[in-house]
């Protein structure tokens, strides 16, 4: 093992998601107008809806696949599964996911770069991350055939022990993980400098995505088309009032009133 090796992942780890965290909570807290996913289907929709489609489907199947995976304690899931079944599943839906999402990628990337009207209105971090995911996208699908040499998963309990590690601040043997192929190491780094550029870039849209499940629990909104010609006060059936009953009839009586 090398300092390198033990600067990256010991050290780097912490710094990526100190950056990731503090650096989110700074630029919502400073620059709200600026956090939104930047869409730019106004300017041009081909190849927007099926790339983004398909890049969002196997994005988030991998997110959630490398959460579950890298997370769930060995001692859990092998109540059911054996690391090696684990591997398999893991090199199946992560090659299916991945194909997926590297197909609607490379149609976004190749849009970004081509389309001058989206080039032109491109930041350089618009294209800088879409360039780091589709290495990120690229090095993730070069390694499933060196995973497939390992079938009994070993090197995939290796590196869930260094991220349970690294999340539960438990000291971190570099050793082993700088005996693995380097394409894992490559992933990995590049992987934690995803989190690094995170708050600097239109990604910050993705706390906003998963932060939209909290739409399921509020409480619903009432919603009054001009076309229904209701007037104020008379609700559709099931609808409570919102209006109290004098302001209805205030309205009622002096319609100008209320406008
Ligand atoms: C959590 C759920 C997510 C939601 C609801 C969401 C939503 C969106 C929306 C609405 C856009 C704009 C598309 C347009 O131009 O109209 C977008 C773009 C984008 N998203 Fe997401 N997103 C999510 C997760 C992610 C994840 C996990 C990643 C990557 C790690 C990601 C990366 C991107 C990128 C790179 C773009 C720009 C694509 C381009 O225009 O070139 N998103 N997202």
């Amino acid at each position: 093992m090398t300092t390198l090796h033990g600067f990256l992942f010991q050290v780097y780890p912490y710094v990526c998601l100190a950056v990731f965290l503090i650096g989110s909570l700074i630029r919502f807290d400073q620059n709200q107008y600026s956090w939104k996913s930047d869409s730019s289907q106004l300017l041009r929709g081909r190849l927007l809806r099926w790339g983004s489609n398909l890049f969002h489907f196997g994005i988030l199947f991998l997110f959630v696949g490398h959460l579950v995976g890298l997370y769930t304690p060995h001692a859990v899931y092998g109540i059911f599964l054996s690391a090696a079944q684990k591997q398999v599943l893991a090199v199946t839906a992560g090659g299916v996911a991945g194909a997926v999402c590297f197909v609607g990628l490379t149609m976004l990337l190749y849009r970004r770069m081509f389309d001058p009207r989206i080039r032109h209105t491109s930041h350089a971090s618009d294209i800088a991350v879409l360039v780091v995911l589709w290495v990120q996208l690229v090095l993730g699908l070069v390694t499933l055939p060196q995973s497939l040499q390992h079938a009994d998963g070993s090197v995939m309990l290796i590196l869930a022990d260094w991220a349970q590690r690294i999340m539960t601040l438990r000291p971190v043997d570099a050793t082993a993980i700088a005996a693995i192929h380097w394409t894992f190491q490559v992933h990995v780094v590049l992987g934690l400098t995803i989190f690094l550029l995170f708050p600097f870039s239109r990604l910050v849209h993705i706390w906003s995505g998963f932060a939209a499940a909290g739409f399921l629990f509020r409480p619903y909104q009432v919603v009054r088309s001009r076309r229904l010609d209701v007037p104020p006060g008379h609700n559709l059936p099931g609808q409570p009032s919102a209006v109290p009953p004098a302001d209805v009839a205030r309205a009622l009586d002096n319609p100008q009133a209320m406008r």
